[in-house]
């Protein structure tokens, strides 16, 4: 596994490997890599193409205290790339990505804007910024991203479209530890108690998906009942309860099974958690 720290050797390597017919996959992270980052690693793996793990705390997408604050674990971090077979590992430092002066940012301002673009309004303009420059100097011709950041998928896509950016983005279905907890850097922050409690939400999903199965079409009972079973736990603060179109990320009326997408996010005291569920 080859590990590259600057963007003119990564370019590099991506132009050599481009010259002799191979494609690349590009998975993005931000490092403290856990079982969901593994997996899609491994999807990409399976794509044939060269995959390329990028890891970078892209500091542009979160509040500062979280940028500050942001597990870094690199040493586990190549480990576990070298453990899944990554080809390439792109680790820049700040300086090369954001010199002094930076000053251009790419937006979407769609299927940004509800959700999380509620109460994080500039997240989605750092993750679309990002991944624009990891394309340009990784030209990946596809991207892995989980299903558990469907929103962040959704999204992508729509700039790759908009902008005659010619990148698939693969979802990859959301990993979850035994309890049925969504993979995610935050849940090692959780104390037991906490993850007890955590492990509702999906208790929660799993309830939506009972009723859709059953017949029920109403975003409403379906909002309701999940909002009743998050909201009988002491430590869990809804954020969001929303049913939304699974390619726009537009609130929906009526479920329609096979495109709806059941969204939460909750505090859990102060541990931020997102989860979903295709209906
Ligand atoms: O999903 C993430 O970890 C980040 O948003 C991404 C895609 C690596 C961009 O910084």
């Amino acid at each position: 596994m080859q590990k590259i720290a600057t963007v003119s050797e990564m370019r590099q390597v991506s132009r050599e490997l481009r010259a002799k017919g191979g494609r690349i996959a590009l998975v993005p992270t931000m490092g403290a890599l856990h079982a969901g980052h593994r997996a899609l690693i491994e999807a990409a793996k399976k794509s044939g193409d060269t995959v390329v793990v990028s890891i970078f705390v892209n500091a542009l997408q979160l509040p500062s205290a979280e940028a500050v604050a942001y597990p870094r674990t690199p040493e586990a971090d190549l480990a576990l790339c070298t453990e899944a077979n990554a080809d390439v590992v792109f680790m820049p430092a700040v300086e090369e990505i954001y010199p002094r002066g930076y000053s251009t940012y790419v937006m979407e301002e769609a299927y940004s804007k509800p959700l999380c673009g509620v109460s994080r309004p500039t997240q989605f303009r750092g993750v679309t910024t990002i991944i624009v420059k990891l394309i340009n100097i990784v030209s990946p011709g596809r991207l892995f991203i989980g299903q558990k950041d469907v929103q962040q998928a959704a999204l992508l896509r729509k700039m790759m479209a908009d902008l005659h950016l010619d990148v698939a983005v693969d979802m990859v279905p959301t990993a979850r530890e035994a309890d049925g907890l969504a993979f995610g850097v935050r849940n090692r922050e959780l104390t037991t108690s906490q993850r007890t409690e955590a492990v509702v939400v999906q208790q929660a999903l799993a309830k939506a998906k009972e009723m859709v199965g059953s017949g029920v079409r109403s975003t409403d009972r379906v909002v309701a009942e999940v909002t009743h079973i998050i909201g009988q736990r002491r430590r869990l603060r809804v954020i969001y309860i929303s049913i939304v179109d699974g390619t726009t990320m537009e609130a929906e009326r009526e479920i329609i099974p096979g495109k709806s997408l059941l969204m939460i996010a909750v505090w859990v005291d102060e541990v931020r958690l997102i989860d979903n569920l295709p209906l």
